[in-house]
């Protein structure tokens, strides 16, 4: 059975749908990304009705496409996965109603996959995938399976860290579980980059705008400080309460605040409006379109933003990593493809003498291959969706309530 157990993953959680088929948890035979930049970007952010519409619109051609690519029908798979949650309820339920009818009308076993751990997993599959192709690396030369390491899961909805560990199962995979260690108490990382772009008159997503003209501002101009946070709301016991002796919390709200507000005492909201309507006249505008329409203010304003929130990042992140005794840290979520922090947290972790791992760019970004690698060792536990499952706008992972 498996050796070709083929399972076929369905992801729309956000603004893209995507389908993808993946066997044995590590090699891709297709993956297919629908993306609906072009629909939310006159909106600056994802409209959740137009979401669902689209995902509506977009989930049948997208599956046929994923297997038809992979060379494949129905019969082939051994199961089907989707994302239960957390992201927009009408999104998810786009893709649960349609993985339930399809797991039925297939009879294949539904695996549900929270997404965050899907993002861990984008990480977790490539690195298998080097290591199945390695001839070095026969199974008695493989380095040990590391039995803990910290997970910095860092996107648009998400800014957590997870202690994710590894025990064996007897099915010859590993059963991952999670530990919730450390989040955000308002935006996320990668929604502070959209916001922060969108105040700037850049387009939407914002992370790929300012990564992509950071380098060409001064990250020391302006100084942005980033304020203790008190744990008082996020105490033990209420919902989403941190183990308060050992969490890390992330805030980035306060510097979308103080960005607009450096706008102001700079009196940029000129320059900044023309910037907007020369990119709104451009029928495809990029971020090398936008690089003429700022000045070295502007420019400067985009390199500290970048530079203040990936310190921040790969600050606490490091911190949490020695405080946990790990020697292994994983970074996912779209915010993973931004290139300085690629470059920050290698370099410490070279320092640290740790071992650093981010999915490739395609993988980074929300995707179904990592919704079908982390349904593998569910799949191979037998651990499958009930049949009342449904939409979990705000599951999270690691035993926290719901
Ligand atoms: O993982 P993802 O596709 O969706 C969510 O689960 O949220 O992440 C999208 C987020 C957006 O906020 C986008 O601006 C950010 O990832 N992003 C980046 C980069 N590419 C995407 N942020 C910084 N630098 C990038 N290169
Ligand atoms: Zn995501």
């Amino acid at each position: 059975m498996a050796s070709g157990a083929l399972i076929l993953g369905i992801e729309t959680s956000c603004d893209e749908t995507a389908a993808a088929v993946v066997r044995q948890g590590r090699e891709i035979l297709s993956s297919v990304v629908a993306s609906q930049i072009p629909i939310h970007s006159p909106y600056g952010g994802v409209v959740p009705e137009l979401a669902s519409r689209e995902h509506l619109r977009n989930i049948l051609p997208v599956v046929r496409a994923t297997l038809e690519q992979a060379g494949i029908g129905y019969d082939d798979l051994v199961a089907i996965a989707v994302t239960e949650g957390p992201g927009l309820a009408g999104a998810l339920l786009v893709g649960i109603t349609f993985a339930k009818s399809l797991a039925f009308a297939a009879q294949k076993p539904l695996v549900a996959v929270n997404h965050l751990e899907g993002h861990i997993h984008a990480v977790l599959l490539e690195e298998a995938r080097r290591q199945a192709s390695d001839p070095n690396l026969t199974p008695e030369g493989r380095p040990p399976a590391r039995p803990a390491l910290l997970a910095l899961v860092v996107s648009g909805g998400h800014t957590h860290l997870y202690l994710a560990e590894t025990r064996s199962s007897g099915i010859g995979e590993p059963v991952w579980s999670y530990r919730n260690v450390g989040r955000t108490v308002d935006d996320a990382a990668g929604e502070a980059f959209d916001k922060v772009a969108k105040l700037l008159g850049l387009g939407y997503p914002g992370g790929p705008w300012i990564d992509a003209l950071a380098p060409h501002g001064n990250p020391q101009a302006v100084p942005f400080t980033f304020a203790q946070i008190k744990a008082k709301a996020h105490r033990r016991g209420e919902p989403g309460a941190l183990d308060p002796a050992t969490a890390t919390y992330f805030s980035y709200s306060g510097i979308k605040t103080a960005v607009l507000r450096y706008t102001h005492v700079h009196e940029m909201e000129a320059s900044i409006e023309s910037r907007r309507a020369a990119l709104a006249n451009l029928p495809s505008p990029t971020p090398a379109d936008a690089l003429p329409l700022c000045d070295q203010r502007t420019l400067d304003l985009i390199a500290s933003f970048q530079r203040s929130v990936v310190d921040d990042l790969h600050r606490k992140t490091f911190r949490a990593a020695e405080q946990f005794g790990v020697d292994r840290v994983l970074v996912s979520g779209g915010v993973a493809a931004n290139r300085e922090l690629r470059v920050r947290f290698t370099a410490e972790a070279a320092e640290r003498n740790l071992l650093i791992a981010f999915p490739s760019l395609a993988l980074s970004t929300d995707n179904a291959a990592m919704i079908a690698a982390a349904a593998w060792p569910k799949f191979l536990a037998g651990v499958f969706a009930p049949e009342a499952l449904t939409a979990e706008p705000s599951l999270a992972l690691g035993g926290k309530p719901r």
